[in-house]
Formats: structure tokens, sequence, C-alpha cells
């Protein structure tokens, strides 16, 4: 079996897994109790890095994402969610993700240091 094989089943294997996991987490949903997946978060992120940089600079008018705590990330996409911010572009991100994906969003763009920033 040629290995790409493999590592698209592993992938597969690992969203079912994904999604096995966030079933049992359903009820908590509404709450910010979620951990987001942020190994399913960095997968997400393309949709997101095509516009918002990795490195945390802002550019073309595009703030920063990165290094956010995870809540705070979270409260910020449902406010485009739910229509207390009205920007049209977020909007219609935020209305494709799930709580799941805003959470391992928060995940993974949570852990992504600032250019610059001291790691410690
Ligand atoms: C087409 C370009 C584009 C894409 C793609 C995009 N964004 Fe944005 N995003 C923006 C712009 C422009 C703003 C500033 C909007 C505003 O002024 O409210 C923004 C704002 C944000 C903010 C709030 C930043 C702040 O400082 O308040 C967050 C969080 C965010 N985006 C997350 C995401 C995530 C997560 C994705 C991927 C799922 C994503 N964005 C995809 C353009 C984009």
């Amino acid at each position: 079996m040629p290995a790409g094989r493999c590592e698209g089943f592993a992938r597969n294997a690992h969203l079912a897994a994904v999604l096995l996991s966030l079933a049992g987490f359903v009820p908590a949903a509404a709450s910010a109790e979620i951990k987001g997946d942020r190994e399913f978060g960095a997968y997400l992120s393309s949709q997101c890095t095509t516009c918002h940089q990795v490195s945390g600079r802002t550019v073309g008018g595009v703030p920063s994402i990165v290094a956010w705590p995870e809540d705070q990330f979270i409260a910020v996409i449902m406010s485009y969610k739910e229509g207390q911010r009205d920007n049209e572009t977020m909007r219609t991100i935020s209305h494709s993700l799930s709580l799941e994906e805003i959470a391992a969003l928060a995940a993974y763009f949570g852990s992504l240091k600032l250019a610059g920033q001291a790691q410690k």
C-alpha cells in the first residue's frame, strides 16, 4: 500500500476519534468548557491564514489572531456568529464554523507565539 494512503487513513481515523469524543461533549457545547483539539485546529487554520498571518503581524488591515487566550478567541468568533460584530467577511466565515471547530482553532492559534515574542 502506498504511504500516502496510510497517512490518509490515519487522518481519517484521527478525525473520527475527534468526532466521537466531541459527540460526548455536546451537552457542554454552550459553555466554553470544550478543550479544542490543537491538531484539528492546525488542519482547519489554512482557511484563515490566507488573510491572518501566523506570525501575528497585522497585514493589509487584517488583525493578529495568534497567542490569544482560548476563551477570548471563542468569544470573539461567537460575537461575529451572533451578529454583535458585523464584519461581513468574518461573519460569513464564523457561520461556517461549528463550535468544535472554533474551539480547535482557538487552541491552535492560542498556542502560536507572536513573532519576536520571547520564548519562555
Ligand atoms: C478574507 C480574509 C479573512 C479570512 C479568510 C479570515 N479572516 Fe478573520 N478577520 C478578517 C478581517 C478583515 C478582520 C477584521 C474584522 C473587523 O474589523 O471586525 C478579521 C477579524 C478576525 C478576528 C478578530 C480580531 C480582533 O482583533 O478583534 C478573529 C478572532 C478572526 N478574524 C479569526 C479568523 C479565523 C479563525 C479565521 C479562519 C476560520 C479567519 N479569521 C479567516 C479577515 C479574514
